[in-house]
């Protein structure tokens, strides 16, 4: 179980912190938290220390006023660090290096994880300076957890309320989780293909899907938790990237499958994870289709190479992860067939018809499908959760080990 470092921001918001250090603490966790003034204002640090046992951090000074080394004392022996919730203002400090507080100062001093819940109204979380200001955060490495949309404490309506407490305890969860693996994935080159292809009709339209590609981030994000190589071989993926991980462009069919051979021979193991286009245009029209000159239009598709199957007969010492998202209640056969099929070792099986396994959602429903008979159907969890699911299950396969059992 971990120690937690929570930080407690200015904001309305503030007053749900008291339910995530419960949590916490229920998850068997040991919590501390550091304030600033203006949190206090809406929440009382007795409240925190009441609940956490613990002495509340409200000052750089301590009891005899001497300025000190505080923030160093805070930080000794947390194992994560969560702002919760995270104001414009102090969001602003922490993207820009400055510690003008016990709780910025601690931050900048921090050396595991970090995970920032943001809350503030709708203008202020959409002002450029604050998107800014959270791309910097995800640049240090700093796992965001999005605000949620919705009435706000000033009536309005839109994005910038606080995540609900189990989905701030449920991102903490998995971000100690990737700590707890840390380094099992050291040493291995991993190849993950995201998104969904566009296949062209003309110059301005295509045949495309609706793969957003966070599944493919979050095993991502997992690997180069664990200490891998990551390379992302993304189509029309519109997320932000992580520091770390190498991202190549491959936004057709073709120019995936282009891509994942270059890449291949020097990996340990594939996850192909991107839709790709099973057919595409035979010929891409030149300029822009224009239809006063016909009433219908007949476009004629050609089978695009099975990118997956093509490597797994081309493969060395390679792993090979396959997905398949299905519909329905047949779908699960149709992935182990696709596994055998293909020959790879492992299938992921999602059934899209399924509310909570949708493309665009951030939850995933998933079933591990192999290698041999083993099985894994797992509940509905963040994406994140999955990949470290899938992660886990492969490991034996990379490292040489036994497989996955149900
Ligand atoms: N895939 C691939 N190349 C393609 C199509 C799919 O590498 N041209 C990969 C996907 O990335 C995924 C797996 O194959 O990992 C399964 O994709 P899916 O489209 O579900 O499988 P298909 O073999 O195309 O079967 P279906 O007939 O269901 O479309």
């Amino acid at each position: 179980m971990a120690e937690i470092l929570l930080g407690v921001t200015g904001g309305i918001a503030a007053y749900k912190s008291l339910d995530v250090l419960r949590m916490l603490q229920r998850h068997g966790h040991g919590v501390s938290v550091v304030m600033t003034h203006t949190a206090e204002r809406f929440v009382g640090a007795a409240s925190f220390a009441a609940l956490s046992r613990r002495e509340v951090g409200t000052t750089m000074f301590g009891d005899d006023d001497q300025p000190g080394y505080h923030h160093l004392d805070v930080n000794d022996g947390m194992d994560l660090m969560l702002v919760a919730p995270a104001s414009a203002n102090s969001i602003a400090q922490m993207a820009s290096g400055m510690a003008t507080n016990l709780l910025t100062s601690c931050y900048l001093a921090f050396r595991g994880p970090v995970v920032v819940a943001p809350a503030m109204n709708t203008s202020m979380w959409l002002h450029p300076a604050t998107q800014r200001n959270i791309e910097s955060l995800r640049a240090f490495g700093v796992h965001i957890i999005e605000p949620e949309s919705g009435l706000l404490a000033d009536g309005a309506t839109g994005p910038g309320r606080l995540a609900e407490p189990t989905v701030i305890v449920d991102a903490v969860e998995s971000v100690l989780r990737g700590v707890s693996h840390h380094g099992d994935l050291a040493g291995k080159q991993v190849l993950i293909s995201a998104g969904g292809t566009r296949e062209p009709i003309d110059a301005v339209r295509f045949v495309g899907n609706r793969s957003s590609g966070r599944m493919a981030w979050a095993l991502a994000a997992a690997a180069h938790d664990r200490g891998a190589e990551v390379t992302v071989v993304q189509a029309n993926v519109d997320l932000p990237r992580e520091q770390g991980i190498t991202y190549l462009d491959a936004p057709t069919a073709a120019e995936m499958r282009e891509v994942c051979r270059a890449q291949f021979p020097g990996t340990d193991m594939l996850i192909m994870c991107a839709a790709v286009a099973d057919y595409r245009p035979v010929d891409q029209r030149a300029g822009k289709l224009d239809k006063s000159a016909a009433d219908s239009l007949t476009v004629q598709m050609e089978r695009t190479t099975d990118i997956l199957a093509e490597l797994s007969a081309l493969r060395d010492e390679q792993v090979l992860v396959g997905f398949a998202a299905e519909h329905g209640p047949e779908g699960l056969e149709r992935a182990r067939a696709k596994r055998v099929r293909k020959a790879v070792d492992m299938v992921v099986h999602n059934d899209a018809a399924v509310d909570g396994a949708a493309f665009e959602g951030p939850d995933n429903i998933i079933t591990i499908i192999g290698p041999g008979d083993a099985e894994l159907a797992l509940p509905r969890m963040r994406k994140r959760q999955c990949a470290d699911a899938i992660l886990d299950a492969v490991l034996p396969l990379v490292s040489g080990g036994a497989p996955v059992t149900a």
